[in-house]
């Protein structure tokens, strides 16, 4: 049996469901209740139908936190704007597959900047268009929701492609990370953890919830209640 290289799991809150008007303040909440990322949806209103921030609030974000910046981006023009990105300060970059041309070139070049990169997959789309880019990524991003919005319900169907994935990881010994993005809850992160994932987004979930460092950490002891067995 092939070892899994399953890591700890981490929690990246979307900044995506905090309020906007006081965003400096909600990193630094998030920060104290224990986030391990930063997870910063980027949207173009072309690629997804609604529209965020760009450079100049990651910028920002970058001088009041030292957490990891995750950034992903849901725009058309992805490979045009890479140097904007990591010039601004992320950490992290996501592309969706389906954005890019050129899907092998933009990879690249998010590494040769020094930034982690990853590729997001929609829904819809199958984990085999990877194939031959996967050795080349830090992590993928699987979308449990179609991109676009907060406080959507997770499409249980897409955790076969967390499954498939995690056999790939293992069984060719790669060390790329499976992100979850899309109504992770406290409620169902378990069943996302046995499926494979290690780096859990949630927006909704943690920035409604009223008491940020109680809802990181049910987050974080569900997804090792899964480790141990507890749950599944
Ligand atoms: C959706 C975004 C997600 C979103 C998740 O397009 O990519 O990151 O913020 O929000 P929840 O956790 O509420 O589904
Ligand atoms: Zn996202």
């Amino acid at each position: 049996m092939t070892a899994s290289s399953l890591a700890d799991p981490l929690i990246a809150p979307s900044i995506l469901s905090a309020d906007f008007a006081r965003l400096g303040e909600e990193i630094a909440a998030i920060e104290a209740a224990g986030a391990d990322i930063v997870h910063v949806d980027v949207m173009d209103g072309h690629f997804v139908p609604n529209l965020t921030i760009g450079p100049a609030v990651i910028r920002a974000l970058r001088r009041v936190t030292t957490l990891p910046l995750d950034t992903h981006l849901m725009i058309s023009n992805a490979e045009a704007m890479i140097p904007a990105y990591v010039d601004a300060g992320c950490d992290w970059i996501s592309v969706h597959y389906e954005a890019c041309d050129h899907l092998h070139r933009v990879v690249q070049a998010i590494a040769e900047s020094g930034v982690k990169p990853g590729v997001a997959l929609n829904p819809h789309t199958p984990p085999e268009v990877l194939k031959y880019v996967l050795q080349d990524l830090h992590h993928v991003l699987v979308m449990t929701v179609n991109p676009g919005f907060g406080g959507q319900s997770l499409i249980s169907g897409v955790l076969d492609k967390i499954r498939t994935l995690r056999a790939w990881i293992d069984a060719e010994g790669l060390d790329v990370r499976i992100e979850v993005d899309g109504g992770v809850k406290v409620s169902n992160i378990g069943r996302i953890r046995s499926a494979g994932a290690d780096v859990f987004v949630a927006g909704s979930a943690v920035f409604k919830s009223g008491n940020y460092p109680e809802t990181i950490g049910l987050l974080r002891q569900r997804a090792l209640d899964s480790d141990a067995g507890l749950i599944g």
